[in-house]
């Protein structure tokens, strides 16, 4: 499975059938834009979103409009996705898995927030783990560092974790380091830091975030936008 980094929290994966994109950020997003990333060449199958915040659904209606496209989220993003004109949608709640072409789609818990950029309710906030050719992905969504983590550490143990470490508004890098030994998870890829100053993170907290997560054989990857990792 290739994994694309997005920007900010955005991720695509492509399997050897399918594409999921989960919280695309891109037009609104001058360092996406600045990578060379568009939208109109963006391939997606299912497009997941996490919660109704505007930096993870601001690309949202305009990729779900298209035909052929999945939307895959909890039923308050989805039903305001569905009035917006989207192709299909599939709503679900926490707790729940669909079943996709690719496998499996579970949805997690997530603290935190989710009013939708109009100011309509966006339901709870959710992360994914996402169950494709024998792997499992975990997207966390906007998170703080939660017990939820062992659950899915015990679970579910995801091969790649993809956490929020930007702080301020998420974990910070130094609970990842705590979530990543919840998740009994070796490979953590970095999101939702650098695209705006409240949460930028200086070199030298991502370099000692890196060293710590080596210490303890873990790896805390930072990707360049547009950049891939195979899973
Ligand atoms: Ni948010
Ligand atoms: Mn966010």
């Amino acid at each position: 499975m290739e994994i694309t980094y997005l920007g900010h929290a955005g991720i695509h994966l492509a399997t050897g059938t399918s594409r999921v994109v989960i919280d695309p950020f891109i037009s609104p997003n001058e360092h996406a834009r600045a990578a060379g990333l568009n939208l109109a060449s963006l391939d997606v199958d299912d497009l997941l979103l996490t919660h109704g915040h505007e930096d993870h659904v601001a690309d949202a209606p305009v990729l779900a409009a298209r035909a052929g496209v999945h939307v895959i989220a909890n039923y308050e993003v989805a039903m305001w996705l569905q009035g917006k004109g989207a192709h299909a949608v599939l709503p679900m709640n926490h707790g729940g898995v669909l079943h996709r072409p690719y496998g499996k789609v579970r949805m997690v818990n997530a603290v935190h927030s989710s009013t939708l950029p109009d100011g309509t309710p966006g339901g709870n906030p959710a992360g994914f783990i996402i169950e494709a050719e024998g792997l499992r992905i975990y997207h966390a969504g906007d998170t703080a560092l939660t017990m939820d983590m062992e659950l899915i550490g015990r679970y579910w143990t995801p091969d790649l974790a993809c956490l929020p470490v930007g702080d301020v508004f998420t974990m910070g890098p130094e609970d990842a380091l705590a979530a990543a030994e919840m998740l009994e998870c070796d490979r953590v890829l970095a999101l939702h830091y650098d695209t705006f100053p409240p949460i930028a993170l200086d070199k030298d907290r991502k370099l000692r975030a890196q060293a710590a997560f080596a210490e303890i054989g873990k790896e805390l990857i930072f990707l360049q936008i547009g950049e891939q990792i195979t899973a």
